[in-house]
């Protein structure tokens, strides 16, 4: 497995999202939960909690954040891989950086990254009310294939499993 590819910082260029900065991808360490938690206590409802995360580390899933050239952390995603499938955990970019492409560029990395592990398919559930990010994901070539019927709390509501083949 090529872990040392992963474990390497790699900049990016931010051709295609409005910053002009380079942009930055490194794993997810516990340095950077400050600025992870942050995010996610303002864009999800139902959020995880900082141990949440902290375990996720612990327990080395791969978690990715991006970060333009000024430090600033623009988004995130934790993913989880198991034999020759990729579970997309979490996927999130700070509310002022939404809609400027970044969950796009961030996407495009779990694809590359599923790639380099030699998963064949990559899933993940999301509330069937979320629009944008249902809206990332079929740009991306994900299909719909199954529901989940009341699998999200706070708020009650049905989940959407989707699929991507590589
Ligand atoms: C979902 C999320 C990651 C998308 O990131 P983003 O940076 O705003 O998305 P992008 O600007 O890269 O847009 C990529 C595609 O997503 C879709 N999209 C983005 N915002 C959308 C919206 N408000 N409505 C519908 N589709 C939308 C579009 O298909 C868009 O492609 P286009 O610009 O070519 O039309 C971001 O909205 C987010 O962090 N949401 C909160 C956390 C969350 O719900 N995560 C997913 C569940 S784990």
């Amino acid at each position: 497995m090529p872990e040392k590819d992963l474990r390497q910082d790699s900049a990016v260029s931010s051709q295609g999202a409005s910053a002009s900065d380079d942009l930055v991808f490194s794993p997810m360490q516990l340095k950077d939960l400050h600025d992870v938690y942050y995010i996610e206590q303002r864009v999800f409802p139902y959020h995880w909690t900082y141990r949440n995360f902290e375990s996720s580390i612990a327990i080395e899933n791969r978690g990715i954040v991006l970060r333009d050239g000024n430090g600033t952390m623009i988004g995130y995603f934790v993913a989880l891989d198991i034999v020759d499938e990729m579970e997309l955990l979490k996927i999130a970019v700070g509310k002022e950086f939404q809609g400027k492409g970044y969950g796009r560029i961030l996407m495009d990395k779990v694809l590359e990254l599923a790639r380099l592990l030699e998963m064949e398919s990559v899933f993940l559930e999301v509330r069937e009310s979320n629009a944008p990010a249902i809206g990332l994901y079929k740009a991306t070539g994900f299909k719909t294939v199954g529901i989940r019927p009341g699998y999200y709390v706070q708020p009650k509501e049905d989940a959407l499993l989707m699929k991507l083949k590589l």
